[in-house]
């Protein structure tokens, strides 16, 4: 980057001193051009004016005084036939190179300009032909030295060389503090990044406090660290809970081995202790279950591999199997349900997750109470399980999808805190939603929203 601003600026500042030096040679060259021009039309008039044959009576006049005061201008006329007639002082009227131009005059008939060599110096010639009638009646040359010009603009150059290396020098000097004082920051954020591993996460990059881009990278920097932090610890967390809630059922089950290995018993006793270790066998199997299915719902890219089927009858179903679960609390299960509506996914796994639902529905709603589960189809379709139960607190709102956690309720829960983060998963793997309205002693409603089949056919 520095490389190119570098080189961008050192092109800019070649193309302005090498246009300034190309105006300014032109500038002066025109200007001393129009000045002979304007004096060669001068001379021609008054030549053009006097009797053809009067020339020698120019060489009396004044007005060629007027050139021969001007330091290095030099002023001839030359007859028809070539022959110097007048001059400014001090020309010599037997100059080879007079003749040459006067040659030249003849072939081209028009006024054109010519530089030479005369005594050592470089004069820039004016030769004007001059015509009376369409007569050619001879010519003016009128001429000023341009070594003065060279010389001041070979100064020019060498001036505007000195500047530009020493520009070009500041320029590259300049770049390179700037580019190092710049990226600075840049610098130690990346060496403070190569240093940052899982175990010292909690460090922060120190703030630059420079309110520029870079300021920003360190926050966008930090609070990526942040969200880091945030995921080891969530996954560590989840560990631990699983760690905790597989360890129990197994330390009951090696406890219940051990006492019955410990001495001989009868068949009545060895059947009660299997008994049991079959239920913590069961809890231990449920946990494992709802684990496996809690890892395929969040796995990156899960792909549902399911097919279209009627949505319908599957939540009427859901609804009968409610009923079923309910009964003990005697809760009324009731609900519309919109008919023919098709679906596409894995009916196993939606029928887990709208379950987890209902199941809470029911753990979580007094008896005699009432649930509602209806489907509807509008522009998604949209299944609700409103229950008339204890409600979730506003502290626990925001934290129910997540894996293990467990509302504080009045209601002792016997759950892992797996089910609606469950019921999250597989939702998102269909490419839906699950949205929670609660409120404490109304009740709560649990609102899946999943994509329309586009072609039910
Ligand atoms: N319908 C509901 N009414 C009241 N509280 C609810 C309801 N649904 C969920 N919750 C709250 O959200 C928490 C998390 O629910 P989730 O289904 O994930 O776990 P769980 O029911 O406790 O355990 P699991 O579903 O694994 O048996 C519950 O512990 C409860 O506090
Ligand atoms: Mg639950």
């Amino acid at each position: 980057m520095t490389l190119w601003y570098t080189s961008a600026l050192y092109l800019s500042m070649a193309i302005i001193f090498s246009s300034f030096y190309i105006i300014t040679k032109q500038t002066l060259f025109n200007y001393t051009d129009n000045i002979l021009s304007s004096h060669a039309s001068k001379v021609v008039e008054i030549v053009k004016k006097q009797n053809i044959g009067m020339h020698q009576y120019l060489a009396d006049q004044g007005f060629l005084q007027e050139f021969s005061a001007i330091p290095g201008m030099l002023v001839v006329i030359m007859d028809s036939s070539g022959q110097t007639i007048s001059g400014t002082v001090g020309i010599d009227p037997k100059n080879k190179l007079f003749k040459k131009l006067f040659n030249l005059a003849l072939d081209t008939k028009k006024p054109f300009f010519n530089d030479q060599d005369i005594n050592g110096s470089t004069m820039r010639f004016l030769v004007s032909p001059i015509e009376k009638n369409d007569k050619f009646n001879g010519v003016v040359l009128i001429a000023h030295p341009i070594d003065i010009i060279q010389m001041s603009l070979n100064r020019l150059l060498t001036i505007m060389g000195a500047v530009f290396l020493g520009l070009s020098i500041l320029t590259i000097l300049g770049g390179y503090f700037l580019a190092n004082i710049g990226m600075q920051p840049v610098a130690a954020l990346s060496n403070k990044l190569k240093k940052i591993e899982m175990e010292n996460l909690e460090e922060q990059i120190i703030n630059s406090h420079t309110g520029d881009e870079i300021e920003e990278l360190t926050k966008t920097f930090n609070e990526l660290l942040d969200r880091l932090r945030e995921a080891l610890k969530r996954e560590h967390q989840f560990i631990v809970n699983v760690t905790h809630e597989l360890k129990t059922p197994l330390a009951i089950l090696q406890s219940s081995v051990e006492l019955i290995l410990s001495k001989k018993r009868s068949a009545k006793e060895y059947k009660k202790v299997f008994s049991e270790m079959l239920i913590d066998i069961k809890k231990a199997s449920i946990m494992f279950n709802k684990i496996l299915e809690l890892a395929w719902s969040k796995a990156e890219n899960v792909k549902v591999q399911g097919r279209v089927f009627d949505f319908s009858e599957f939540i009427a179903e859901l609804q009968d199997v409610a009923k079923k679960m309910s009964l003990s609390k005697d809760i009324t299960i009731s609900g519309d349900i919109t008919g023919g509506v098709k679906l596409f996914g894995e009916k196993d796994k939606l029928a887990r997750a709208i379950l987890n639902i209902i199941d809470n529905a029911i753990k979580f709603t007094p008896k005699h109470g009432y649930i509602r589960i209806t489907l509807h189809n509008k522009n998604n379709v949209i299944v609700k399980v409103q229950d008339n139960g204890i409600g979730i607190t506003r502290e626990d709102l925001p934290y129910i999808f997540e894996p293990f956690y467990r509302g504080v309720t009045l209601y002792t829960n016997k759950g892992s805190g797996l089910g609606l983060a469950i019921t999250q998963g597989i939702i998102k793997a269909h490419n839906g939603i699950v949205n929670v309205n609660s409120k404490m002693g109304k009740g709560t409603t649990v609102i899946v929203t999943l994509p329309t089949l586009k072609n039910p056919a």
